[in-house]
Formats: C-alpha cells, structure tokens, sequence
C-alpha cells in the first residue's frame, strides 16, 4: 500500500482535517481588549504574509466568542507559546471558559500599544493594528500591521501542534526517521 491509499481522496470535514492535521505548526494565544473585557483565543493559524509592510494575518472562527472582540477592537497581540505551556493552551482554546477571570492564573501585563494582555511566559510578542478582515469560509481572515515586536526568551523551546496534539521539537537526530 502505498502513502497515498492510506488517506481518504475524498475532501470531507473529516479527512480536510486530518490531512491539515498532518502540517505541524506553533501555537499563540492571541489578545485583545475590547470593551471592558480582556479577550483570548488559542490559535495555529497564525502566519506571516508581507515584510514591506510588516503584516501577519490569523484565522477566527465566525462563531467564536473571540471573532465579535477583535473584530471590534482595532489592536491585538500575539503571544507565542513555549513548550512549556500546552496547559495554557488548552485553558484558551476552551469553549465557555468564563470570560472574566480566564486570565486568573495567567501572569499578564498590559501592552501600551495595543491594549491588549501579553502573557509573562510569551517566547515572543507582536502588538498588531488590523488593516483588512477578510470573509472565508467559516472563519474570518483578519491581517494586521506589526506596531512592535518583542523576542522575549530567545532560548525557549517552542510549542508545537501536530496531529491534535501539543508536542515539544527534538534535536535534529532524534527523530524517529
Ligand atoms: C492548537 C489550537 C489551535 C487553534 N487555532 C485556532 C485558530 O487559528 N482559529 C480559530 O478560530 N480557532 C482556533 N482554535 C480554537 C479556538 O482556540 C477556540 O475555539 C476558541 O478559543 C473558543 O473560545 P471562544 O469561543 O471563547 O473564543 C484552536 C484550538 C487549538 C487547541
């Protein structure tokens, strides 16, 4: 049998996600204040689009309680997760997750440029200001303008997603082959 008979050819929901689930990414957790509320969403969509100017786009989901805040709020950041925070996460990718006090357990602090919450334990922040939202599909595509940007554990270990799961990278040679 070859790679290729091992997976459904037919594009379902079901076999879509499991052929993206094989692009391994990182992980953020995206914030932005909007109202008198501090908002958050774990997401992997998360990816840079142009140098000149500095832009990154994200993906949200049209129903998500996080799409009505930051299409609302015109500043986000972006807080990329080390390997060490899976439970993070999962606490931000939580649906129903109380709105006030999701942050509780969360060392935080303000980003005077975009409003928004960074999270202590960030490998790295962006404070984006959006400059176009686009609709696709189920979800909103929402690109931003870097305003400032931050490399705060230069060492740290990124965490990653691959095949639903959070895992951590090994050293090249490690693998498995
Ligand atoms: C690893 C991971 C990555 C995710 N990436 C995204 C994403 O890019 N866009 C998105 O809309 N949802 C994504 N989600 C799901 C959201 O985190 C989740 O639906 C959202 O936080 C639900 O909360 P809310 O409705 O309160 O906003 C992801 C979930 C996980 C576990």
């Amino acid at each position: 049998m070859t790679n290729a008979e091992q997976l459904p050819g037919e594009v379902t929901p079901d076999a879509f996600r499991e052929v993206m689930a094989r692009f391994a990414t990182g992980v953020a957790v995206i914030t932005c204040a909007e109202g008198r509320s501090d908002h958050a969403m774990t997401a992997n969509s998360f990816t840079s689009v142009s140098l000149d100017p500095p832009l990154v786009l994200f993906c949200v989901e049209n129903d998500s309680r996080f799409h009505e805040a930051v299409t609302v709020a015109d500043r986000w950041s972006v807080n990329v997760l080390d390997a060490s925070q899976a439970g993070r996460a999962r606490w931000f990718a939580t649906r129903g997750r109380p709105l006030v006090g999701q942050f509780d357990t969360t060392p935080t602090h303000r980003s005077a440029v975009s409003g928004a919450l960074h999270l202590d334990t960030a490998i790295a922040t962006l404070d984006c200001r959006t400059t176009a939202v686009h609709v696709a599909g189920d979800h909103d595509i929402v690109i931003g303008e870097v305003l400032e940007m931050v490399v705060v554990g230069p060492e740290a270990e990124p965490l990653v997603y691959y095949r639903s799961r959070f895992r951590v990278l090994a050293p090249e040679g490690e693998h498995r082959g």
